[in-house]
């Protein structure tokens, strides 16, 4: 017999069908004995009664998370019984034969809840158990039906999804690098990509004209409740277009996105307002605002574009994050070394004048006070694109080293071009009302950057180091793990004074 999913039994009424799943709940009433059984589409009601023996004697046995194939035939609930929370509430299978598939030790933490109870280290270490959880499921659902959506949508716009290195050189986008060592390149390095910034661009040096990629993308960065050593972005780029082009299209994006699959909520205004940096800050006092009129309604989504950012800052040694790009009090880039100033700001740039006046085209969105994505139109021309990298402090020999490739791309007839990148975490958490971006990425890493499931990061064999030319330095790497420990433990002892506080008053 073949099997029906759980959401599509309650067309069967009447017939014989077969079911199988985990076992969300056993309750006994009286003689009359009750599984709720769970499948990725829904949870059925399964009755056993003495009179049907073999099945009843089975099912003495079985616990919850088991995972259990029923037969049987799928009755209409009596009127008071019926249950209206949920799609199968109306019906339940009166169970024939049972088919216990797999037992199951009992589960570390129940996850018919929302999990939101549960310790954080306990859910990641047994992520794939977390995952049962309908929230979760739902939430990795709306994941897969968002990006399929996105790939639609650019395709049927003339995009075509291209897929880029993973392994490649360090891209400037403000961050640290993840370093992978080369073993047929003594002492080198690949860096995992912040972003595929420079290759989409390249892309329209090579005439693809509208590339998109749905891209993970590394940053070595302190991770938080937004951030993640790896997001996914939603990349684009367009060649021959204006600032307006991109917005245009992407408003047109996100606003289809919203009503096709999140149609239970309200865009607060259309077309998306527009603010400054400057009037931002002076109004907000954060230059990705939370607009919403109302922040209890949770599904009022307030979007907005932030323009006209300054070009260059005064870069902070202190805050210097190690990849190198900025030159310690000199200049560096506010978002995207790439981008180009505004039309009326290029003749600044090409005479490096009134640096700290020069805007640029850069474009954020943010949504409920989340940033959720950025681009910009980019210089296309080497000469400008020397020019930001001369004002950063570079030497002509270190421009060439480094980005020799763009500026000898440039060379060969670039056309106009821009793009923009999403971070699909944040928008999608936001969307889902989560509270973290953890909750809508099946494996991520916890706030301290371990994946505590697989156990990463892990030490490596001798054998591996030696072909990979590494020496670790034994006593700072126990240094720093010592540091690790007191840093979890004091983040412990912090988090208890603060229950403690609490509890107090
Ligand atoms: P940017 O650096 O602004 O731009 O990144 C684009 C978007 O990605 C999201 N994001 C993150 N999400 C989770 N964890 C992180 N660590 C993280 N870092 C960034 C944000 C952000 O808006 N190449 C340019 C885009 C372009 O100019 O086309 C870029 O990567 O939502």
């Amino acid at each position: 017999m073949q099997r029906f999913l759980i959401s599509e039994t309650a067309k069967h009424v009447g017939q014989k069908v077969k079911v199988a799943g985990w076992v969300n709940v056993r309750r006994a009433h009286g003689k009359i004995l009750f599984i709720d059984l769970r499948d990725r589409s829904g949870i059925l009601q399964c009755v056993f009664v003495p009179t049907n023996k073999d099945a009843y004697d089975k099912a003495q046995d079985i616990r919850t998370e088991w995972v259990v194939e029923l037969a049987g035939q799928i009755v209409s609930r009596p009127e008071k019984m019926v249950n209206a929370n949920i799609e199968t509430g109306k019906v339940e299978l009166s169970v024939e034969e049972v088919n216990v598939l797999a037992k199951a030790e009992t589960l570390p933490f129940d996850v018919t809840t929302d999990g939101m109870e549960i310790n954080e280290e306990i859910r990641m270490k047994y992520r794939y158990l977390d995952l049962r959880r309908p929230r979760l499921q739902q939430n990795l659902i709306m994941r897969h039906k968002t990006v399929k959506f996105v790939r639609d949508f650019l395709s049927a716009e003339g995009f075509i999804e291209i897929e880029t290195p993973m392994l490649t050189k360090s891209t400037p986008e403000g961050s640290r690098d993840f370093v992978v060592p080369s073993r047929l390149q003594p002492g080198k390095f690949y860096a995992l990509p912040q972003s595929p910034q420079q290759y989409k661009q390249l892309f329209m040096v090579a005439g693809m004209e509208r590339y998109f990629q749905i891209a993970r993308a590394m940053r070595d960065e302190d991770v938080r409740g937004d951030r993640q050593f790896e997001h996914t972005q939603i990349d684009m780029e367009l060649s021959f277009v204006e600032r307006e082009d991109v917005i245009e299209l992407n408003e047109r994006m996100i606003i289809t996105i919203i009503k096709t699959l999140f149609p239970e909520k309200v865009i607060q205004e259309i077309p998306f307002p527009r603010l400054t940096y400057k009037e931002a800050m002076e109004t907000y006092k954060s230059d990705k605002p939370d607009m919403r009129k109302d922040k209890n309604d949770p599904n009022l989504l307030a979007f907005c574009w932030v323009i006209d950012f300054p070009f260059f800052e005064k870069d902070d040694p202190a805050s210097a994050q190690g990849s190198g790009e900025a030159k310690e009090g000199g200049w560096t880039f506010t978002h995207n070394p790439f981008s180009a100033p505004k039309p009326e700001h290029m003749q600044n740039l090409l005479d490096k004048k009134n640096i700290g006046e020069i805007l640029t085209t850069q474009y954020d969105v943010a949504l409920n006070g989340v940033e959720i994505g950025g681009g910009s139109i980019r210089n296309h021309t080497a000469e400008a694109l020397q020019k930001v990298f001369e004002i950063m402090g570079y030497e002509s020999k270190e421009i060439h080293e480094k980005f020799g490739h763009m500026l000898d791309a440039f060379s060969f007839g670039a056309p106009p071009h821009g793009g923009i990148a999403y971070g699909l975490d944040r928008f999608l958490a936001t969307l889902l009302n989560e509270q973290s971006i953890r909750e809508a990425i099946a494996f991520p890493k916890t706030g301290d950057g371990r994946d505590l499931m697989m156990q990463a990061p892990s030490e490596i064999y001798p054998k591996q180091l030696k072909e990979l030319h590494i020496n670790v330095n034994q006593k700072s790497s126990h240094q720093a793990k010592t540091e690790q420990k007191m840093k979890r433990r004091n983040i412990g002892a912090r988090r208890n004074q603060k229950l403690k506080i609490k509890k107090r008053s």
